[in-house]
């Protein structure tokens, strides 16, 4: 990873290298924490952070739904945000902010362990590559199920349930595929390892619903409005796995891997990116840089610090 020299830990900024938590925190053992992925762009007004309050609301959801409490108000977390971003001189990076059960307490019942808070944030590329964006990726639906509802809440972004995705990921990188879909216990489609998926038929685009155990994903969410605002008509909807193999587009979205079009699902050719996929990219693209006024609501700009004294 491309290092930065500053991340904010605990309200305070601290040297990347001097980042660390104890080797028997909870969150470490357990996987009792949880995160947020979030990216700024270099954005026509100066940098941006694409929806960060809903990020961060995200970030306090995840957290109740393990009874924990993120120990800092929303402004605070939000300038701790700008704060990594503009001491460390970065334009456009990712942004991880991470709540976890911390050290002093083991085993299962965690409520007494210290809740600790960190934002890092440097600069990543394409997730799932430039050519990806372009061209479109070859997936593979994984022999791994996503974790049910009654599991573990897929609505949560915590730290242990993306076991899930490691094994898919890996299973399917080692077959030689960019990317895994996943199907949910019900056998119908859920997401990718770290993506939302949609698939466009005879001009409908359809996504699988919250019901599906899927992230309720922020570019998910960002994608339907757009789409919608742009006259097409999008359904939330169960998709079976065949639904993929004979749509007209299919295309995953997700913080990391923006709005990606995939090339071919299990061997069957979908084909280049297909021209609802090209137009929903295009707008994301200008509306995270800032360049169309109708989603001008979803950039936080980044305010450089006030000069100490
Ligand atoms: C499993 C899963 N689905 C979907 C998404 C996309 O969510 P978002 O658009 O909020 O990044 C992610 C990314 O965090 C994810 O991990």
């Amino acid at each position: 990873m491309q290092e930065a020299e500053k991340i904010w830990m605990n309200g305070s900024l601290v040297d990347w290298h001097d980042a660390k938590v104890h080797v028997l925190s909870h969150g470490l053992h357990y996987g009792s924490s949880v995160f947020e992925g979030i990216r700024a762009y270099d954005a026509e007004g100066g940098v941006a952070v694409f929806r960060l309050d809903d990020h961060l609301a995200r970030l306090e959801r995840s957290a109740a739904q393990y009874f924990m409490e993120v120990p800092f108000p929303r402004e605070e977390m939000r300038q701790g945000v700008h704060g990594v971003i503009s001491s460390n001189g970065l334009g456009a990076c990712y942004i991880r902010p991470i709540v976890l059960r911390g050290y002093g307490v083991m085993g299962l019942h965690p409520l007494e362990a210290p809740v600790d808070v960190s934002i890092a944030a440097w600069v990543w590329g394409a997730y799932l590559g430039e050519d990806g964006l372009r061209n479109g990726i070859d997936t593979k639906v994984s022999s791994w199920r996503r974790i049910g509802n009654n599991t573990i809440p897929a609505t949560a972004k915590a730290g242990g349930q993306y076991l899930n995705s490691i094994l898919a990921k890996i299973e399917t990188h080692k077959a030689g595929y960019a990317e895994a879909i996943l199907l949910n216990e019900q056998g119908m489609v859920a997401d990718g390892s770290g993506e939302n998926i949609f698939v466009v038929k005879d001009g409908l685009i359809s996504t699988p619903p919250l019901s599906a155990a899927i992230l309720e994903g922020i570019t998910r969410n960002s994608i339907m409005e757009i789409a919608r605002a742009e006259g097409y008509d999008v359904v939330e909807r169960d998709l079976a796995r065949s639904e993929l193999y004979n749509a007209d587009e299919v295309f995953m979205t997700g913080t990391a891997a923006e709005v990606c079009p995939i090339r071919s699902v299990d061997d069957h050719v979908i084909g280049p990116p297909g021209p609802i996929t090209r137009r929903l990219q295009e707008v994301f693209e200008d509306a995270v840089h800032g360049r169309d006024p109708r989603w001008s609501q979803w950039l936080d700009y980044v305010t450089a610090p006030a000069p100490a004294g």
